[in-house]
């Protein structure tokens, strides 16, 4: 199915969005601690309580059959969930029927071991998290992980003929004097580099107020010693991309803070346990897990009928020194980047 073509009752929001994209935390765990993302020491959900692979797939499929046509493996760092692999290649099956593209963000522990199968299994495009070339830098963002280790896992999932995309969250004071490097290293390799605004979620290492560089005046910046033209791809996500003539890559732009791109949101978020969140900046959310187990398929697309009703316009984080608690108390690694 193309997307263009209109399923039987399609997930369309109050606002008129249609839902296409679905993101899926396959689990909230993590082997870094990034400093943004996490605090020292984090609670994790019992185990017990996250989904099945069957009960992912379940839910997985009555999105397709609805129009969904992306999906994207997230975490937490996917690629530490145990098995991980036969979830990829389930979904995997699914491109071509209905399912157009199935992508993972990885933080890149992992991939020389994935890699491959990745590939094999039909993903095409990774996005891999890296926010510093720097090897005592990111021992000090991540707190524990190995810069080699994503190096590696990098080459690997270029050998394997990925498409990487490289995810850094821009700093202020932290490495923002790393991104011209950063964006010269990606495009001599053929990779992307997408900026991320840090956003107020959960309490972490990290002070937001101090370090939150506002891309806006970043690219302004950038764009007076490099030639952008603007680009009109658009992946499904909220990225504004340019093309530098310099590098001959792609640079991209994600501005939750400065710029609210709400009005075109076409996805929604599954975390490890089946809850169902409608903006990563807004509580509402359902169960999908409770829908599922009570009712199977049926009770299912009643819980997404209902979703629809309930996805919120917009967030609206501010960041607010007099108001130091973060926007939602949820961590990215619970509804999933
Ligand atoms: N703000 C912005 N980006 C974040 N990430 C994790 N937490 C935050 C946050 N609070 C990023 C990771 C990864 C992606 C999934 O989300 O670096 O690139
Ligand atoms: Fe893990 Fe990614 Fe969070 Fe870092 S940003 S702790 S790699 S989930």
């Amino acid at each position: 199915m193309s997307s263009l073509a209109l399923p039987d009752n399609p997930l369309i929001d109050r606002y008129g969005r249609r839902i296409s994209y679905l993101r899926i935390s396959v689990t909230d765990r993590c082997d870094f601690r990034c400093v943004y993302c996490m605090s020292e020491d984090m609670a994790f959900l019992p185990k017990k309580d996250i989904l099945s692979f069957e009960e992912v797939e379940a839910i997985a499929g009555a999105f397709i059959a609805r129009g969904t046509t992306k999906v994207r493996l997230t975490g937490g760092e996917p690629l530490v969930r145990r098995d991980i692999m036969d979830l990829v290649r389930s979904l995997g099956a699914r491109i071509g029927h209905g399912l157009e593209e199935l992508t993972i963000t990885t933080n890149g522990s992992q991939l020389a071991r994935h890699a491959e199968g990745l590939a094999v299994a039909g993903v095409r495009r990774i996005n891999v998290s890296l926010d510093t070339l720097d090897p005592e830098r990111f021992r000090e963002i991540t707190r524990r992980g190995r810069l080699e280790d994503v190096l590696t896992g990098i080459e690997a999932a270029q050998s394997a003929g990925l498409e990487i995309k490289i995810n850094m969250v821009a700093m202020r004071g932290i490495n923002d004097e790393e991104i011209e490097p950063m964006m010269a290293w990606a495009h001599g390799r053929h990779m992307g580099l997408t900026l991320i605004e840090g956003m107020p979620l959960g309490e972490v290492g990290l002070d937001r107020v101090d370090t939150y560089l506002p891309l806006r005046e970043l690219h302004e910046r950038l764009s007076r010693r490099y030639s952008f033209t603007k680009l009109d791809k658009r992946t499904g996500g909220p990225a504004r991309y340019v093309h530098v003539a310099e590098t001959g890559g792609t640079l991209g732009f994600i501005t939750p803070m400065s710029h609210n791109f709400c009005e075109s949101c076409n996805r929604v978020r599954l975390t490890a346990t089946g809850q169902l969140f409608l903006c990563l900046g807004q509580d509402d959310q359902l169960s999908l897990r409770d829908a599922y187990r009570a009712g199977g398929l049926p009770a299912l697309n009643a819980a997404l009928d209902q979703a629809m009703l309930i996805k919120p316009k917009g967030h609206d984080f501010i960041l607010d020194r007099t108001r130091p608690e973060p926007a939602v108390t949820r961590h990215m690694s619970v509804t999933g980047g």
